[in-house]
Order: C-alpha cells, then sequence, then structure tokens
C-alpha cells in the first residue's frame, strides 16, 4: 500500500508504476498493490490530470479512484510504503495497536538523496511530475528487488 496526501499524484504513480512492473516479470498472482491518501480530500476522485500524462507518456497503464487510508489497511498488508514524513505522522494516528506490517518510506530505497521526501508535485509544474515519475520509478527497482530477494520463490 502506497501512501500519500490526496492519492492523486504520488502514490497513485508509484501503484501504476510498480504494478506494471510487477505484471512485466509475470508476478501478478503473487503481488497486490493499492494506494491511498491520509486526507478524505479526494476520495472517490481520478489520478490528476498531470499524473496520468506523465504515466501516458511512460506507456504506464493507470485506472485509479482516489481512496483514503483506514485503519483495517495496517492489518491487510503486508507493507506500507509513505512518500513523505508528514504522511507516516498522519497515519500514525490511525494505525491500530497491533498493527501487523512494516513501514518504509519510498524513498528508503532509492539510490539518490536516500530516506528524503518524494517531493509533492501538487504546487508545482509539469516538470514536478516528471521528476516524481523517476523518483518512484528508481525506487521501485530497488523496492522490488528487496521483494524478490525477500519472498518472491521462483521454479525453474
Ligand atoms: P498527493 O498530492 O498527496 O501526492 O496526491 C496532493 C494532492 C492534493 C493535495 C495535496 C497534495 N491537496 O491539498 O488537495
Amino acid at each position: 500500500m502506497y501512501v500519500c496526501l490526496g492519492n492523486i499524484c504520488r502514490s497513485p504513480l508509484a501503484e501504476a508504476v510498480m504494478r506494471n512492473k510487477v505484471r512485466k516479470m509475470g508476478w501478478d498472482s503473487q503481488v497486490y498493490i493499492e494506494s491511498s491518501g491520509t486526507s478524505a480530500y479526494h476520495i472517490g476522485e481520478d489520478a490528476d490530470q498531470r499524473t496520468l500524462h506523465v504515466a501516458k507518456s511512460h506507456d504506464v497503464p493507470m485506472n485509479h479512484k482516489a481512496q483514503q487510508l483506514q485503519s483495517k489497511h495496517f492489518l491487510e498488508f503486508d507493507y506500507l510504503i509513505f512518500m513523505d514524513d508528514s504522511n507516516a505522522e498522519n497515519a500514525n494516528k490511525i494505525s491500530p495497536p497491533k498493527a501487523s506490517c512494516t513501514v518504509f518510506k519510498m524513498r528508503d530505497f532509492d539510490t539518490q538523496s536516500k530516506g528524503s521526501d518524494v517531493i509533492d508535485p501538487w504546487f508545482g509544474d509539469d516538470a514536478g511530475f516528471e521528476t516524481c515519475y523517476q523518483t518512484v520509478n528508481r525506487c521501485n527497482d530497488a523496492f522490488l528487488q528487496f521483494l524478490n530477494n525477500k519472498h518472491i520463490v521462483t521454479t525453474s
């Protein structure tokens, strides 16, 4: 579960990019992916037009409706991946006592400025969305490698 604030820019892009990678690897049946926002601002809305545009420009399919992060998600998902520190702080307020998921920031997996925030492109221009794509694409490659090492058993 990828998590940002509004679930219309960063986390839906991270979700779509990862789903595309997983599909190309043939791991669709082994990896279940969603995204959500800590706010209720955009529940039920499509992804931002600029998000859809940058995804399309990189041939990443997107079919998204925004949803809000819920307490039950801490029990249902193995991993919660936050885009920035404020997302993690907001999510912490609804974390159930028996939360079983592992929590990361997306850029814990980055090779550049490891551990920093995925900058919110909402207030900026298209260049910010391209930067966001490059960031989540790079981080998801490393996250996929992490998942492969930890969980995925290939038979031959
Ligand atoms: P996101 O970007 O958290 O990456 O989806 C934002 C989208 C909307 C708002 C803020 C950030 N907003 O304030 O409505």
